[in-house]
């Protein structure tokens, strides 16, 4: 195992107690995952885009439940939305810089790690690519199927409407900074279509059990 890879791992088991707090299994790892694929398509070095995406959402784990959920809530007020966003971030912040600097992390690169996280889900377009790639990373995590999966459920809302959702959101301006972003998650949406396709035929193919 290389050098950044042990630490990423430390990293890793370090904010594990904290993740994947709103009925999101699995966020943490698939963000992490686009993450490391984005820094390669983009050719982009990974020390601050992989720790970022470890760390970005540690921060739900200090809210109260009703706060967790408020987002998926279709009564909630926009401000209500926009005070536990920033919650989350400023949580996350301290959980991460606790993290980072009990690991030794370079200390110019916390400062980047943690200016990315204070504001991955409210800052209106990108500060640097760094910021672009694990911003990318976390969305692409709506069009994974773990991931669509759980928006469809806690937004209550139909497949189709969902995706033609997403389908939109690709080409909207300063939605992803990447094109590599925008082609993963057209790939990613292809494979959703698919895959909805085979569960309704295998639905349709159940025959009643009498001969
Ligand atoms: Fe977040
Ligand atoms: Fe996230």
């Amino acid at each position: 195992m290389n050098f950044k890879k042990e630490l990423y791992q430390k990293i890793w088991d370090a904010a594990l107690p904290y993740q994947d707090k709103r009925d999101d299994v699995g966020h943490a790892e698939i963000v992490t995952k686009f993450a490391t694929k984005l820094c390669k398509l983009e050719k982009e070095a990974d020390d601050i885009v992989v720790p970022a995406a470890i760390l970005h959402d540690i921060g739900w784990s200090q809210l109260s439940e009703e706060e967790k959920f408020i987002i998926f809530n279709s009564n909630a007020t926009k401000e209500e939305m926009l005070h536990v966003r920033i919650r989350h971030q400023k949580e996350g912040v301290k959980l991460a810089k606790e993290i980072l600097e009990k690991l030794e992390y370079p200390l110019d690169q916390i400062k980047k790690i943690l200016e990315i996280i204070s504001q991955h889900d409210t800052r209106k377009g990108f500060f640097s690519k760094e910021d672009g790639v694990m911003r990318d990373a976390d969305k692409l995590w709506r069009f994974s199927k773990i991931g669509l999966e759980a928006d469809i459920r806690r937004r209550e809302m139909k497949f189709h409407e969902y995706y033609n959702r997403m389908e939109k959101r690709i080409e909207e301006e300063n939605f992803f900074y990447s094109e590599s972003a925008k082609s993963l998650a057209r790939e990613e949406l292809v494979e959703r279509q698919r895959e909805y396709e085979a569960e309704t035929r295998e639905k349709r193919e159940i025959k009643l059990p009498i001969k």
